[in-house]
């Protein structure tokens, strides 16, 4: 009898970079990742590039179709089995750059959908691990896998020196230091992400059997919004506050011109033309008032981008009184509200707490009218409770 020998399946890896920085030391992590996979049978690995992919904006797609550099960075992923993310941390969650790509990928079509994924980082104290943690939230609406361990955390800034100065990983080849600890910790990272593929693809002899839960006394999600996005709310804080909020001048600020971060673009202390007004324009501001869509359970990345872009040394968020306001579907936009206060932790935003202005715009009675005017009068009632506590509050951290 002829001998079968199965031939054991390729696993493509598409290995992403949360960095632009030329010298990004988690861009050494990928080349470090694909030498070592090169010695793990059945993996491949592929960097893709996520610097080209325009600034998400949903006006830039057709039916069904996206920018030529979306186009190939999604069949990318498409072709890939898994994911590989290497990523610092900007502010205590995932950089704007890697959160454009997730955003983007994540049109529809989803396609990040059900595949098995590991991410690493390098980054200060905690090595970038806080943002591992969002990207793992990130991940559940996104419908990846990833690994759970082992967990790879690395500071980078901790002696000895674990890169060169073009951020490759440093190969001390010495079996008891930090370095060889480090680079076979992320052997067994592809490993175990090469583990979860193969036994997602060969998983048989499952029954499943569908539960009902609809008859239960329970909160029901049907009234999300299907395909179709909420109004803009910017504009109405500022008609509210000019009609009824005495001593409130809220001037609405464009973030859409800034480049996508990238450290490079920086001088001594200088940014592009852009980034410096931005930056100027919050400086200028007694305090914050947030809003935004929530993107793939987190921030949009043009608000991420704008975030990381002002909280360069020195930081001009720091101390500012802030509110967060967001409309959406079923949760209205509170996990990326939850988000946003988590960056402001490192950032050193104060957020008033109450009260939570989470607008679920579809559920009747109209709250917008055709042209996206907030028309409902309890809602501009509770905006402007809104209004008037930031104006409390920021009188009370400036100590007035
Ligand atoms: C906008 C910005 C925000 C940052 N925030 C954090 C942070 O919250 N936690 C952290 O550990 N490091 C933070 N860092 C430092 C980066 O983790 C560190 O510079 C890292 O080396 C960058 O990764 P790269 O070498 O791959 O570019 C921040 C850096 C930037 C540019």
């Amino acid at each position: 009898m002829e001998a079968v020998i199965a031939a054991k399946p390729i696993i493509k890896v598409a290995a992403l970079c949360g960095s632009l920085r030329k010298g990004s030391y988690n861009r050494g992590l990928v080349r470090s990742a694909i030498e070592v996979s090169k010695s793990i049978n059945g993996l491949e690995m592929e960097y893709i590039d996520i610097s080209p992919l325009p600034m998400l904006n949903t006006d830039l797609e057709g039916e069904g179709t996206f920018p030529p550099t979306v186009e190939a960075f999604r069949q990318k992923i498409k072709e890939a089995d898994s994911i590989f993310f290497a990523s610092p941390e900007y502010n205590y969650s995932v950089t704007a750059p890697l959160k454009n790509a997730i955003d983007w990928a994540s049109r529809p079509p989803n396609v990040w959908a059900d595949k098995a994924a590991a991410i690493v980082s390098a980054g200060g104290g905690f090595g970038g691990g806080r943002s591992q943690y969002h990207l793992r939230q990130i991940g559940v609406y996104l419908d990846l896998h990833f690994i759970n361990k082992p967990e790879f955390f690395l500071n980078v800034f901790q002696p000895p020196a674990k890169f060169d100065s073009d951020g490759n990983l440093v190969d001390e080849s010495i079996k008891e230091s930090e370095v060889w600890n480090q680079t076979s910790t992320c052997f067994h990272v592809l490993l175990a992400c090469h583990a979860i593929q193969l036994s997602q693809e060969s998983v048989k002899g499952i029954e499943i059997e569908y539960i009902e839960i609809d008859r239960l006394p329970l909160l029901n999600t049907d009234l999300e919004g299907q395909g179709t996005f909420p109004p803009e709310v910017e504009d109405f804080p500022i008609q509210l506050s000019q009609e009824s909020v005495k001593g409130i001048e809220i001037e609405y600020i464009e973030i859409d011109r800034l480049p996508l971060l990238n450290t490079d673009l920086e001088g001594q202390g200088t940014f592009p033309p852009e980034v410096e007004d931005f930056r100027q324009k919050i400086k200028e501001a007694d305090s914050v008032l947030f809003a935004s869509p929530e993107y793939n359970f987190s921030l949009a990345a043009p608000l991420k981008n704008a975030i990381d872009w002002a909280s360069r040394p020195p930081n001009a968020w720091a101390n500012k009184a802030a509110a967060i306001i967001s409309t959406g579907g079923s949760g209205g936009g509170e996990r990326a509200q939850y988000h946003l206060r988590q960056v402001g932790v490192f950032l050193d935003i104060h957020f008033i707490n109450k009260p939570l202005f989470c607008l679920n715009a579809f559920e009747p009675p109209a709250k917008f009218d055709k042209d996206g005017n907030l028309v409902n009068a309890e809602t501009k009632e509770r905006l402007k409770e809104v209004l008037l506590a930031l104006h409390e509050f920021t009188l009370r951290i400036q100590g007035k």
